[in-house]
């Protein structure tokens, strides 16, 4: 799965942890407030306690006792005071104690396959199904417990050894979305044992397991389809299933769809022949390869598609609607080259007949990688050369690379336990790169990583309030968590750090074995180790080593001191606090120390790179006297951080007198290592000022893309309201007054050029940079009566500046263009810069938009935070309206996370940390409770820059630039 794009850059070191994807909460049931309601609760248990078992089975079973107060047929949320047993937290929906009292299922039955019929009833939205469930009894047993949510079961069945088997009693327990059936005799583990189920739910649009979506055709006509998103935890809202990820089986599908329609499934279709009512069709589809539930996927629509084949005969088709199957191209050229890649690359071949690409008009993730059928946001898929940019190109190229990626690493080998998620999505998040670049070999995606994936680890990681790689995880909420900048991030970059030590063929090697070796299976950390180990040849010890890397958190900081003819090289925890109360709930195994493969360079000799291992230790080496300086980290390929102490000054020298004497991706360390490192304090801020001074001769992207999304982004939110803005405003039009005229506003260069011309510009239209502005001015109006009069690339910045220093006119006119305009990614441009407007009326009343538009919600209040006005405007929003917010996205993965830390994770007062922390505390916040933690903690370490830092860089930034 892939998050929602954040424009530009992604990462904002030590602000906003930006998630790239959101998600609309499904049909929480109404909370009910009142007291009241649990008082009704307590009298209907008690009712029913009274009752005998017969009528509870026969009649109030599947008759949920409703709520008075919210009329809810769900249970209340809040717990029925009673003291008469059975214990609260495991009541079932008929009164009962539920027996089966784990999360997890019983391990006594393995579900072999699922036969499913399905029929959605569109304009009713409401969808009929049945269920059949070949069980493999594993032990004998005399009861069944599967998962199921949302949904009313109608009728079923058990049958053994060809005869029916009666089942004594049944229940729902909400809480844990599982349903237990008691029955009359055991199973025997010889038996062939099949499970029916009946079942009815409703399409809502609720973004996660079988829902509705809408979307409007150029006429403005209104049309729906029917779609699926699972993972982690939603299969059991469309059918009920063993829905966990090591329970594998095969799937049948059959679905009911009009006659106009198409029914898409994981699998081909095999079969279509008329239903009893005319206009009805019934699709089957082929069988499917042995996958786990949450990869299940099935839509039906009215789109269009278009189709290619790769060299191994797989069919690839980009699904979209018919208005917009135009800009589908550039995907499904992608796809297929992309495929054929991998199928090379992982050494084994996609093992579907087909694979489908389609574009969902609401969805919560960036992507989803349903085996042979995956789903995506709109912006995710379609690009059209003519009205987008170049970096909504890359975005489809990388999200397309990272689902097709995880059709083997994900798909055809799965994690055993979510606590693995990160072997799913490391893998998939770091392979993407190299997808991407075979289709796009000018954009220089392994120098964009760094940027985009590594730094962005490095910095949250940096926190107490991290987790480690690999982390225990049980309920829905936990498992929905870790879709985050660890498991992708950190994930991806230390396995670009073992290929590095491993070696290219070796690594390669090793993958293949372990898909071989797991293919339709499952598999753990500790099993891709082995199969790299084995591989391998070498003496490293692979589960040694990256044990170290995930099973504690953070990262080391290795400090250099210099010595006479030698160097020391010291490993520590980095920390952004290392001083912070926050009480550690996390243990490491090794004490903070690591297997480092420290990799170095000197001055002397800049081009042989040399290699030593710090096993959990200090090491020294020998350093002749007359070297300068030495660089670690050698091309940002381990991750940890170094510290050069009295050498940072030979260090900023070099980058003075030449700064290409290192290579750029190592620049990137050096300006981010200075910065971060100021940041906790170990580095005079005014160090890490100086060492960017060299900027002014910089011309490379990936660096100046470093330091305005970290040092400078940072810098100008923490002096926002000083004295000394003015001064920083001149330090950085000074700094970038080289670029400024270099990249001009012609669409010229590189790519990365290109990307270079939008970063600059942007950063002088913050720091008011006049003629910057007066020109975006003016190609702002132009745009208004010539639309095609501008570059794409370009166009973010010209409407940013359009809609902030133009008037309500010109908001109007944007956001007229935003609703009507066929192209998604020209739409995302659009409302993502109508957050730019000073007019607080225009904010407030924006946010109001967004909220009864749920097709840009997420969008509008991520970006809101860029704006230091909305920001606050949107904070005071977010608690207004957290009730509907949370109801809407608080079960999801990325949505809730990325609102909440976008709009407080840079507040750095005391004062308004303790207003985030007050409106949290004793609030459920479901998926987004570590994000909270993470940005008071990010909060915390901002006021405590400002009162060691900003009178300092106050003084020196008005010494130097007044
Ligand atoms: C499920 O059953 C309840 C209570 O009988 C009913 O109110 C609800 O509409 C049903 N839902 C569906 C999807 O049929
Ligand atoms: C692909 O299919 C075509 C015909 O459908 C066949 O001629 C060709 O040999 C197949 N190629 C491979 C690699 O299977
Ligand atoms: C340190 O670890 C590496 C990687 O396992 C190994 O190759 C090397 O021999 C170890 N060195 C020492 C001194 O233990
Ligand atoms: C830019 O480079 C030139 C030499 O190429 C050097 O003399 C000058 O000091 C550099 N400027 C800065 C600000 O480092
Ligand atoms: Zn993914």
């Amino acid at each position: 799965m892939s998050d929602m794009e954040v424009e530009e850059v992604s990462f904002l070191p030590g602000d906003t942890i930006l998630h790239k994807k959101s998600v609309y909460e499904p049909t929480r049931h109404q909370r009910c407030q009142q007291l009241i309601c649990s008082r009704t609760w307590a009298i209907v248990i008690l009712i029913l306690l009274g009752m005998l078992l017969v009528i509870i089975a026969s009649i109030a079973a599947f008759a949920r006792p409703e709520c008075k107060v919210c009329a809810s047929t769900d249970h209340c949320d809040i717990k029925p005071i009673s003291t008469v047993a059975p214990k609260p937290e495991f009541i079932a929906t008929n009164g009962k104690e539920f027996p089966w009292k784990n999360i997890r299922l019983p391990e006594s039955i393995l579900p072999i396959s699922y036969d499913i019929f399905m029929h959605p009833n569109i304009s009713t939205s409401v969808f009929k199904g049945r269920v059949k469930i070949m069980l493999d009894i594993q032990h004998e047993t005399d009861f069944i417990v599967f998962h199921i949510t949302d949904l009313n079961i109608t009728d079923y069945s058990i049958t053994a050894s060809g005869s029916n088997v009666i089942a004594r009693e049944f229940m729902e327990y909400k809480k844990n979305k599982q349903f237990y059936i008691l029955l009359e005799r055991s199973l025997k583990t010889s038996e062939n044992v099949q499970l029916e189920v009946k079942f009815e739910g409703q399409l809502i649009s609720k973004l996660e397991g079988f829902y509705k979506s809408t979307y409007k055709t150029k006429d403005g006509e209104e049309r729906h389809i029917a779609t699926t998103h699972f993972e982690p935890t939603a299969a059991r809202a469309a059918f009920p299933c063993f829905d966990e990820p090591q329970m594998k089986a095969t799937f049948r599908m059959s679905i009911v769809r009009d006659k106009q329609h198409v029914a898409l499934f994981n699998m081909p279709l095999l079969s279509s022949k008329p239903a009893t009512d005319n206009n009805l069709v019934i699709d089957e589809f082929q069988l499917s390869k042995r996958m786990s539930t949450y990869l299940v996927a099935f839509v039906v629509s009215d789109f269009d598609h278009i189709s290619d084949t790769t060299k191994n005969n797989v069919t690839v088709s980009v699904y979209a609607p018919k208005d917009m199957i135009n800009q589908a191209e550039f995907a499904l050229n992608s796809a297929v080259k992309i495929l054929e890649y991998y199928d090379e690359f992982f050494g084994v071949p996609y093992p579907l007949p087909k694979q489908d690409l389609i574009a969902i008009p609401d969805f919560a993730a960036g992507a989803m990688e349903n085996w042979g059928l995956i789903t995506y946001r709109l912006t995710a898929l379609l690009y059209d050369p003519s009205s987008s940019s170049l970096s909504s190109k890359q975005w489809v190229a990388t999200v397309v690379a990272h689902e097709l990626a995880h059709q083997w690493f994900g798909n055809l080998v799965t994690m055993e336990w979510w606590d693995d998620l990160w072997l799913n999505e490391g893998f998939a998040s770091y392979v993407e790169y190299l997808g991407t670049d075979v289709v796009l070999p000018n954009f220089r995606m392994t120098d964009q990583f760094i940027v985009d994936d590594f730094l962005v680890a490095l910095n949250l990681d940096s926190l107490s309030t991290s987790h480690p790689i690999q982390t225990e995880v049980s309920n829905p909420d936990q498992i929905n968590e870790i879709f985050d900048k660890i498991s992708y991030n950190k994930g991806s970059s230390i396995l670009k750090m073992l290929r590095e030590f491993l070696g290219e063929e070796n690594f390669k090697k090793g993958l293949s074995s372990y898909l071989t070796t797991h293919k339709y299976g499952n598999a753990k950390t500790s099993d891709l180790w082995e199969s790299l180990q084995g591989v391998s040849g070498s003496n490293i010890n692979v589960k040694d080593v990256m044990d170290t890397w995930t099973l504690q958190m953070g990262y080391p900081l290795v400090t250099i001191k210099r010595s006479e003819d030698s160097v020391t090289l010291e490993q520590d925890r980095f920390l952004f606090n290392p001083n912070s109360d926050e009480k550690p709930e996390f243990i490491s195994p090794f004490d903070y120390q690591w297997y480092i493969p420290f990799t170095y360079i000197t001055d002397k000799n800049p081009s042989h790179i040399q290699t030593i291992w710090m096993n959990k230790t200090s090491v020294t080496i020998e350093f002749d006297k007359s070297n300068r300086w030495i660089k670690g980290n050698v091309r940002l390929n381990g991750f940890y951080r170094v510290d050069y102490g009295d050498m940072w000054h030979e260090i900023i020298k070099q980058l003075q007198d030449n700064h290409k004497t290192f290579n750029v991706v190592d620049r990137v360390g050096l300006v981010d290592d200075a910065f971060m490192l100021s940041r906790c304090n170990k580095l005079d801020a005014r160090t890490a000022i100086e060492i960017t001074k060299y900027m002014e001769n910089e011309t490379e992207y990936i660096v100046w893309s470093t330091v305005i999304t970290g040092q400078l982004k940072f810098l100008l939110s923490q002096l926002r309201n000083q004295e000394s803005y003015q001064y920083l405003q001149k330090y950085i039009k000074k700094l970038i007054s080289n670029q400024i005229k270099a990249v001009g506003w012609n669409d010229e260069g590189t790519v990365l050029h290109k990307f270079l011309r939008t970063g600059i510009l942007d950063m002088a239209r913050q720091v008011g940079h006049k003629e910057t502005i007066e020109k975006g001015k003016e190609l702002f109006l132009r745009w208004k009566t010539e639309p095609d009069s501008i570059n794409q690339n370009i166009k973010s910045v010209i409407l940013r500046i359009g809609i902030e220093f133009g008037d309500e006119d010109d908001w109007n006119f944007v956001w007229e263009k935003s609703k009507t305009t066929l192209i998604p990614s020209e739409k995302d441009t659009l409302v993502r810069a109508l957050v730019y407007t000073k007019d607080v009326r225009i904010i407030n009343m924006y946010l109001n938009r967004a909220l009864n538009d749920t097709k840009i919600t997420d969008i509008v209040l991520r970006e809101m935070s860029r704006n230091p006005v909305g920001q606050i405007f949107a904070w005071q929003f977010l608690q207004e309206h957290w009730q509907e917010l949370f109801k809407r996205y608080g079960s999801g993965s990325f949505t809730m996370t990325g609102i909440v830390q976008s709009l407080i994770t840079t507040f750095n007062t005391q004062f308004y940390h303790d207003q985030v922390k007050n409106f949290f505390d004793n609030r459920d916040m479901a998926t987004a409770t570590r994000a909270v933690r993470q940005s008071l903690e990010s909060i915390t370490s901002r006021i405590d820059w400002m009162e060691k830092n900003s009178q300092l860089i106050g003084d020196w930034l008005k010494e130097n630039y007044s």
